[in-house]
């Protein structure tokens, strides 16, 4: 039996899944590592335990398939993105821990960026917006805080990498610091336009070139697995950010299909081809992935709190369980008796990005219980869903017909009801919804031939259900504009 191993690095844990050729999981491992923070707003993992814990995932899959590596034709890997890590080329060692997508710190530094006019400079070359969501800024933190790092960046001894980067150093025991240029799109240092690292860019931030990996394409052979994971050398030859490897095992290949994955985060993102679309509202321009020639670009609604409120709600409030808890919690009751809840753990992305947002839960009375706050909080992924989805066809200037979901949460049934509600659209679920693990081995697995085209991997993809808008249009509306209110009153709280 042939397969493709899928690394799948996440923001809670690293997953490795093995896809036989008809698109079946044939094994796959989980481990969650520890989540960092040193401070109200900061975010940070370790490196090392990224490692491990993808390495022990990767090692457990493949036992538990009966996979031998030479049955393994290829490696792809996809990650969560923007989080940085910095290490030492000579000892391989990071110079401090990975700093998180979701991380803060770098918020003032952003606005100053504002301050001195430079939002459009960032804008037009990346299509991004001065967040600290995104690498740049993280970088420069590192090379600003920790001791003797910028001079030995200035002397070419260290090397910057998004998580995708990391792995494939280790990987490789650090034969090969490359990116993609998915990944590479993420960091506001690169230009989206002529697909190279920005001169000007990494000035404004004062970053050394000398630190940056080289940027290759999302599908081709970089090289191959030492020999510690097995003993035949596996091929590496897929690599994506996680959502642009999940638009991609979605088989959105057309130009105006999108999906939406509903991960720590939701990342709503629409495939607009060949063309690198600017949006009017707020909106991301991504590159989506690049195979051989082919560049295909994606407009992409990035929002920070998704299945991470769930999370919130087990491990800090202690009202569930386990996540899947949440549904049955939520259903106890018809509706959230007037409740909303702003997750604005990390602030607000897309379409507000407003890094001095906070979590706001609003509509609270005598009568409020468990059950209206955690239907709420589903609510709230969904609401949010909305809000990018609309931001989405203001800019493509039709409404779009439905949405494809993916991604932890999106086996919950309860909550794609309450989202085909809201959208007033269908919303539909694949068969197999770890697309974005299969995005990154279709990615792999073409580039060797296990795949011959884009065409096999749409036929493996099915549905399995679709959920229709149950609620009238009025209704739907008319919650939507008290969740605005809500959103207004958590803006701007940190500042
Ligand atoms: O941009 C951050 C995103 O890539 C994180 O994805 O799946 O870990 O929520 P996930």
């Amino acid at each position: 039996m042939k397969c493709v191993l899928a690394l799948d690095q996440g923001t809670t844990s690293s997953r490795s899944i093995l896809f036989d050729h008809a698109g079946n999981i044939r094994a796959a491992a989980q481990k969650e590592f520890k989540q960092i923070y040193p401070r109200p707003g900061w975010v940070e993992h370790d490196p090392e335990q990224i490692w491990q814990t993808q390495q022990f995932t990767a090692k457990k899959a493949m036992h538990e398939a009966g996979v031998h590596c030479e049955d393994t034709v290829a490696l792809g890997i996809t990650n969560q993105r923007e989080t940085v890590v910095v290490w030492n080329r000579k000892t391989g060692e990071p110079v401090y821990n990975a700093i998180v997508w979701q991380d803060r710190r770098t918020a003032d530094f952003c606005a100053k960026l504002k301050t001195d006019g430079l939002a459009d400079t960032f804008h037009k070359k990346t299509g991004l917006f001065l967040d600290p969501y995104f690498s740049g800024t993280k970088i420069r933190w590192i090379l600003d805080h920790v001791d003797g790092a910028r001079k030995q960046a200035e002397r070419g001894e260290l090397a910057f990498g998004t998580i995708d980067s990391w792995l494939i150093w280790k990987l490789t025991r650090g034969g090969a610091h490359i990116t993609d240029v998915s990944n590479a799109s993420r960091t506001l240092l690169f230009n989206i336009h002529t697909l190279q690292w920005d001169s000007e860019l990494l000035e404004l931030l004062d970053i050394p070139p000398s630190m940056m990996p080289k940027v290759r394409s999302s599908s081709e052979v970089y090289g191959t697995v030492n020999k510690f994971l097995c003993e035949c050398g596996v091929r590496i030859s897929g690599m994506a950010g996680d959502q642009h490897a999940a638009l991609f095992g979605q088989a959105c290949f057309e130009p105006g299909s999108s999906k939406n994955t509903y991960g720590t985060g939701c990342f709503l993102l629409m495939n607009t081809g060949s063309e690198a679309v600017t949006s009017n509202n707020q909106l991301l321009t991504t590159l989506a992935w690049k195979r051989g020639k082919e560049i295909n670009y994606a407009l992409e609604g990035s929002i920070f709190i998704g299945g991470a409120v769930v999370q919130w709600l087990r491990d800090e409030m202690g009202l569930i369980q386990k996540a899947s808890d949440i549904s049955k919690l939520a259903a106890e009751v018809p509706d959230t008796g007037g409740v909303y809840f702003v997750p604005a753990f990390a602030g607000l992305g897309a379409p507000h990005w407003d890094p001095a947002a906070r979590g706001t839960l609003i509509g609270l009375t005598r009568g409020t219980g468990k059950a209206h706050i955690a239907r709420a909080a589903q609510e709230a992924i969904c609401f949010q869903s909305l809000e990018v989805l609309r931001a989405m066809e203001k800019d493509c200037g039709t409404p779009l017909p439905s949405l494809r979901v993916d991604g932890g949460a999106s086996v919950d049934n309860l909550l794609l009801q309450i989202q085909a509600d809201l959208l007033q659209v269908p919303v539909e679920r694949p068969a197999m919804v770890e697309t974005t693990a299969f995005g990154a081995a279709a990615l792999a697995g073409l580039a060797v031939g296990f795949w011959e085209s884009t065409d096999e991997i749409s036929n493996v993809r099915k549905t399995d259900r679709i959920f229709e808008p149950s609620i009238s249009k009025d209704e739907a509306e008319s919650r939507f504009a008290r969740w605005k209110q809500a959103v207004e009153r958590c803006k701007n709280w940190e500042n």
